[in-house]
């Protein structure tokens, strides 16, 4: 992605901690007892919650009963998992910094509970829902989806939730509905970056997918991972993963939905429209200006073992949605 440095030139975080420092700064810490918490100079309640495991976490109980019988969804693929510790500690949630390892060292404390979200626009049903009512009709399933960053590194996550279709659904869009945006927590008093004077991105962050998109059978909103729920850092209590997009597109931690006429402005897009377009489909034969997107590093690598693998087509999703886009000229509609 892409970074104002206070000098304010641009520098691609994937340059800024690579995998390899950013997993033995944390193997260190570990080996020797300390932990990144107990060496961290910082206090308070997200110090006390730096590298959680996956069993200390714990959502309401309302949600943590629905987790409780969890099926095996579709699409899912065989390949083996990224270890939780990536999943959970290589991170990209600009809203709590823009280093790998910001958002899960500062997103402890983040209060998720109570939380609403709000339908707006052009639908029949509108209105502010509180979370445990938007989840109630749904059951949740496991999908095991690959999930491909911009910045030319991917993983294989266990995502929990639902399919966005069955969301959007029950709102009963009307024919205006175009487009879907989507809309992450304003809040700067939790998310240090919103406050900051150096904010590399404008705040809220906002998404959005053409309606057939949001209709895809692949779209997911997600509550949980690892079977468990969702940690801070990866858009408690709710997000949206587009497998077949870059990683940019699947939004974290959504506090409106709102149905529109016209195609929303995206944060990505409207920061650096030459770099990031709206579409972001996933797509090996068309480079970022600054480096291929032919090939990715498959987490954990490292500078000495990088697991290089070809990128695939819409990440490997064609089947399900290369439909959504022909006849389109995808290397305009980037
Ligand atoms: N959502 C918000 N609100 N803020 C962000 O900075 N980063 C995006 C996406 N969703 C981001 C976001 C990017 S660039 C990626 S690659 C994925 O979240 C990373 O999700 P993960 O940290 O769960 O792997």
């Amino acid at each position: 992605m892409l970074i104002k440095t206070r000098d304010n030139c641009d520098i691609p975080s994937s340059e800024i901690t690579d995998e390899e420092t950013f997993y033995n700064r944390r193997l260190i810490l570990k080996s020797i007892g300390l932990g990144m918490a107990a060496a961290s100079t910082r206090v308070g309640a997200s110090q006390r919650q730096l590298y959680q495991t996956k069993d200390s976490i714990t959502g309401p109980d309302w949600l943590e009963k629905k987790l409780t019988g969890l099926r095996s969804g579709p699409y899912s693929t065989n390949e083996k998992a990224t270890p939780y510790e990536f999943v959970a500690g290589y991170n990209n949630f600009y809203e709590f910094g823009t280093d790998k390892s910001d958002p899960a060292e500062n997103a402890g404390g983040f209060i998720t509970d109570p939380w609403a979200i709000e339908i707006k626009g052009e639908a029949e049903v509108t209105g502010k829902f509180q979370l445990e009512d938007i989840l109630k009709p749904h059951d949740l399933e496991e999908r095991v989806y690959r999930l491909r960053c911009v910045e030319a590194w991917s993983m294989v996550v266990p995502w929990v939730g639902f399919p966005l279709k069955d969301l959007l659904a029950r709102f009963k869009p009307t024919s205006d509905a175009k487009y879907v945006r989507f809309e992450t927590l304003y809040d700067p008093e939790q998310m240090p970056e919103q406050r900051s004077r150096f904010a590399s991105i404008d705040y809220p962050y906002v998404e959005g997918l053409r309606i057939d998109e949001a209709m895809n059978e692949l779209a997911f909103m997600v509550v949980g991972v690892y079977g468990k729920t969702l940690p801070n850092q990866n858009g408690a209590p709710i997000r949206l993963i587009v497998p077949w997009k870059y990683g940019f597109k699947s939004i974290k931690s959504i506090v409106g939905i709102e149905f529109t006429k016209r195609r929303p402005g995206t944060t990505w897009q409207k920061t650096n429209p030459r770099e990031y377009g709206f579409y972001a489909n996933v797509n090996p034969n068309v480079d970022h200006p600054r480096w291929s997107q032919a090939r990715e590093r498959r987490l954990p690598s490292s500078l000495f073992s990088a697991k290089k693998t070809e990128t695939l087509m819409f990440n490997g999703y064609a089947p399900q949605v290369a439909h959504l886009y022909r006849g389109m000229n995808l290397k305009k509609n980037y």
